[in-house]
């Protein structure tokens, strides 16, 4: 059979790159989406991946036109896709009496707006072929909030809301939704937490450590897999322990 066409969002990014790396390992062709790219730093991914089945293509997937267009671009230059993982994020932390409406807008439009826009885009071919893998990458802070992290909670908690509903909505054309909540993972968002801060949190995962890129990628990737048919509309949390609930 062919390789699947898989689109990870924020695909440059910690969590990204290792989603990419899970899924051409599992043998799906890759299309890692970011806002840019140079050719070296491009070339220096390609490297470090090994020549796996993997593509980079622009989008700005705050901006519906933008996402539209690239989802052309990629099922010409590459074939239909059969998978979504909506990655990207930001913050733009800081206590709701400071927050201006632009750190509010930012994170709500690259958080949660991309993913309407992006499973608008892909939602009707997965339907017309009965099949689809679409995962939403959210946060514990999506489950707990967080200090200063009104906005970010709220596009992680809208997150849920959304996989839930899309979830009911295209059970029955062989396409799953769901959700991924990671906790305290190593990447460039959670260096920028100030150290104090981060020793605290290491302090109360119960597994003992802070995660790694490829704790999440291992999640995703058992959702996308073909396999995973009668899982939809959940939210797997994948945190070390640090918020356990039902
Ligand atoms: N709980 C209760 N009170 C707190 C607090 C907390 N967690 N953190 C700070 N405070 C208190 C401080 O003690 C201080 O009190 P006083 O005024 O009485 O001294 C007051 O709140 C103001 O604190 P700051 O000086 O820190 O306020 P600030 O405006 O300078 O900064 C902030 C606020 C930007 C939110 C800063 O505290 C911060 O960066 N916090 C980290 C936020 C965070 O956890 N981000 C996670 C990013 S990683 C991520 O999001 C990935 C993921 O999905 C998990």
């Amino acid at each position: 059979m062919n390789s699947r066409i898989a689109v990870v969002t924020g695909g440059l990014g910690a969590i990204g790159l290792a989603t990419c790396r899970a899924l051409a390992q599992a043998n799906f062709k890759v299309i890692a989406a970011d806002l840019h790219a140079s050719q070296s730093r491009w070339d220096d991914i390609q490297m470090s991946m090994k020549n796996l089945n993997i593509h980079f293509e622009p989008v700005d997937v705050s901006d519906f036109s933008q996402c539209a267009s690239f989802v052309q671009q990629v099922e010409s230059l590459h074939g239909p896709i059969s998978v979504l993982v909506n990655n990207a994020g930001i913050t733009r932390d800081g206590v709701l009496k400071k927050m201006e409406p632009a750190d509010w807008d930012a994170v709500i439009s690259v958080n949660l707006t991309s993913v309407f826009n992006l499973c608008r885009q892909v939602v009707d071919g997965m339907s017309e072929r009965g099949y689809g893998r679409i995962v939403n990458i959210s946060s514990i802070i999506g489950q707990t909030g967080q200090f200063g992290q009104s906005n970010y909670a709220a596009a992680k908690s809208g997150m849920h809301g959304f996989t839930m509903s899309l979830a009911r909505e295209v059970a029955r054309k062989g396409i799953t939704v769901n959700s991924v909540s990671p906790g305290y993972i190593k990447s460039a968002m959670t260096d920028a937490v100030p150290q104090e801060l981060r020793d605290q949190i290491l302090a109360s995962v119960p597994v003992g450590r802070i995660g790694q890129p490829d704790d999440i990628a291992r999640a995703v990737a058992f959702l996308c897999a073909e396999e995973s048919s009668y899982l939809t509309g959940v939210n797997l949390p994948v945190n070390g322990g640090l918020f356990i609930s039902f």
